[in-house]
């Protein structure tokens, strides 16, 4: 079983659906109205948990009822949520997503309590890392803290995977040179690059990229077309499974938890990583919300 610590972001998430996105100045109506647990930390740690990793969580929360809600609902899943501090001055991370009839959405975020921690909660969480095989962050929680995180990830010969999402234009590269694996989507390699990744031959070239910032291993997903790998000289887009989407909310953040859990640490298994993680982002399109949507190991499986 793999051990994973992540850095991340905790969300309470308003999801509305619609028929198309509004233009700017324009109001429409929503067809549909919930609310679920999110953020790309928590949707990261859930899915990992659920493909059967043993998972551990450093971040923030609100002292609010929404905070204490993420907090219980992430202790059911069996994550230690010992890292998770509760600021007193600032209320939990929201998000507001609006899901269109195609199934894609578009997301605002309220970071608040997110932004609460910094590298010394992340020190002090430093045997969670140490005993991991793999720490994970995304960039809705402070730079900073990702950056002493990953250095003690570094020296304790933990892989370290960056989901750089949502997406800065310039990762510092000390970061860069502490990131073993780094998964953006197309858009984010994008802005990463500024290679628009399209197919597999654009995908290799914003990889080359990244591997001269010092990445050795990239992982691009590539939607609906499935995901693009690049290290140690091989390469491959991985088809992503054909399956109607009705909200593809947080199956990129499937696909890295579920990678995740059944990665050898010397990733010797990629090619079969990413089969599964395919697998289970392709479950997670179906269904709407973001916690709600991730699919355990057992329904994984299954998929042909
Ligand atoms: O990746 C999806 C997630 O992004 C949502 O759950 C939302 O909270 C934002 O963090
Ligand atoms: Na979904």
């Amino acid at each position: 079983m793999n051990r994973v610590t992540v850095i991340g972001s905790i969300n309470l998430d308003t999801n509305l659906r619609v028929r198309k996105m509004p233009k700017p100045g324009e109001t429409i109506h929503a067809t549909g109205h919930y609310s679920a647990a999110g953020g790309k930390g928590a949707n990261q740690a859930v899915a990992a948990a659920r493909s059967g990793c043993k998972v551990s969580f450093i971040g923030g929360v609100g002292n609010d009822a929404p905070g204490s809600e993420m907090l219980n609902l992430l202790k059911k899943e069996g994550i230690n949520t010992s890292g998770i501090i509760t600021a007193p001055h600032e209320s939990t991370g929201q998000a507001f997503i609006t899901v269109d009839d195609n199934g894609q959405n578009s997301i605002t975020i309220y970071a608040g309590a997110n932004y609460a921690f910094g590298p010394n909660e992340v020190v002090q969480n430093k045997a969670l890392i140490a005993n991991s095989d793999f720490l994970i962050a995304q960039f809705e929680t402070p730079l900073e803290a990702t950056i002493k995180g990953f250095e003690i990830a570094h020296a304790e010969g933990v892989t370290t995977i960056l989901n750089p999402a949502p997406a800065l234009t310039e990762i510092p590269a000390d970061l860069l040179k502490l990131t073993d694996i780094i998964t953006p989507n197309e858009t984010e390699a994008e802005t990463i690059t500024g290679i628009k990744v399209i197919d597999e031959k654009t995908a290799q070239e914003a990889a080359a990229k990244l591997h001269q910032q010092g990445v050795a291993t990239v992982i691009i997903t590539i939607g609906a077309k499935g995901a693009f790998y690049d290290y140690q000289g091989q390469y491959a887009l991985i088809p992503a499974f054909k399956v109607k989407a009705i909200d593809t909310t947080a199956a990129g953040d499937t696909f890295i938890g579920a990678m995740t859990s059944v990665l050898k640490p010397d990733l010797t298994n990629l090619k079969e990583a990413i089969l599964f993680a395919n697998k289970a982002s392709s479950l997670t399109v179906q269904k709407f919300g973001a916690q709600p949507a991730i699919p355990f190991a057992k329904d994984i499986k299954l998929v042909k």
